[in-house]
């Protein structure tokens, strides 16, 4: 539309959803999507206007040189095996079909928020919920909720690793499991609980690997181990991924399941404390010894605090087990 002459508000014309585009907290076309219920919809790819894919440009750039110096090198193999660019907001079907076959997982588009309980039964099927929406280009550093940089960048080229996918669905099988063991408690209340204290638990097991772990690895002298990371939060985030390795404000340890799942945590600040695995196969072990300690009872009841799960989740959770 020609910009020569100002609308009187009166006359204005509402701001269409091709003008809009699709920037975090202001897209129509999720507003509307949301209002209609729909969770799993499409990425309308000619939506995106020139300043979205401006952002993607601006935080692709200037994770270049952070991703080279801090990323697990499986991360940086994955990037390089999904042809991820750069200069455009990629499309979600052009980075599957160099996906599915690697391992079989797909970037499928939501509208925003998934229940855990559904992420991670979606993980489970080798599906990865994905926001389609990005960052207001003004504002690189502030994301109110994850977008598709952090979702596209920061988790889908680890998903290309074998080794890291089956991790994936593993964590989804034993959420699914976790479900399915509580879902016949005849005692409403001890059902709730202990379904809370351990999707609580799985959270922040998912919070402190798949989100922000790091992973020793071998440095290039040989002579000693050294930190990378393979958390999409950090990964995705040009301040902090620094910041993880780098800081002696960070406390990091080597990964213990008995302290992560007791351990609560705040989304609003770089983490002080985070948790180092050996290996992709060390981790792949983790998951099932937590599915052990879920099958023990011993996630029944974890350390109360952060996350705290709504009576929402729960809900959503036992009617997709009981049907
Ligand atoms: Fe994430």
């Amino acid at each position: 539309m020609p910009d020569s002459s100002p609308v009187p508000e009166s006359e204005a014309v509402p701001e269409s959803p091709t003008t809009a585009g699709l920037t975090t907290t202001r897209a129509p076309f999720i507003e509307s999507a949301r209002s209609r219920g729909e969770l799993f919809i499409t990425q309308p790819w000619e939506l995106y206007s020139e300043e979205n894919h401006q952002s993607w440009r601006n935080l692709y750039a200037r994770m270049q040189d952070r991703w080279e110096r801090y990323a697990n090198h499986r991360f940086l193999e994955g990037l390089g095996s999904l042809g991820l660019k750069g200069d455009r907001i990629p499309r979600m079907e052009e980075v599957n079909r160099f996906l599915a076959p690697l391992t079989g997982f797909m970037a499928k588009p939501v509208s925003g928020y998934v229940p855990a309980y559904l992420f991670f039964d979606c993980l489970g099927r080798r599906e990865f919920p994905t926001t389609i929406t990005i960052r207001d280009v003004a504002t690189p550093d502030y994301l109110p909720e994850p977008d598709i940089f952090h979702d596209i960048a920061g988790h889908v080229p680890m998903h290309t690793d074998p080794a890291f996918a089956e991790t994936l669905v593993r964590f989804g099988q034993v959420s699914s499991a976790a479900v399915e063991r509580l879902v016949d408690l005849e005692d409403e209340e001890t059902l709730e609980e202990r379904l809370a204290s351990t999707m609580r638990a799985m959270a922040r097991f998912f919070w402190f690997t798949i989100e922000f772990g790091l992973m020793r690895q071998s440095s290039s002298s040989g002579s000693a181990n050294d930190v990378r990371v393979y958390g999409s939060g950090l990964l995705s985030s040009h301040g902090e991924i620094a910041h993880s390795v780098e800081s002696p404000q960070v406390q990091r340890f080597p990964f213990q399941l008995e302290w992560v799942v007791n351990q609560g945590f705040r989304i609003d600040r770089y983490q002080p404390l985070l948790f180092v695995v050996d290996s992709f196969d060390h981790l792949f072990e983790e998951v099932n010894r937590l599915e052990d300690w879920m099958k023990a009872g011993k996630l029944d009841n974890v350390a109360p605090g952060e996350p705290v799960i709504s009576d929402e989740e729960i809900r959503i959770s036992l009617e997709a087990v009981r049907g």
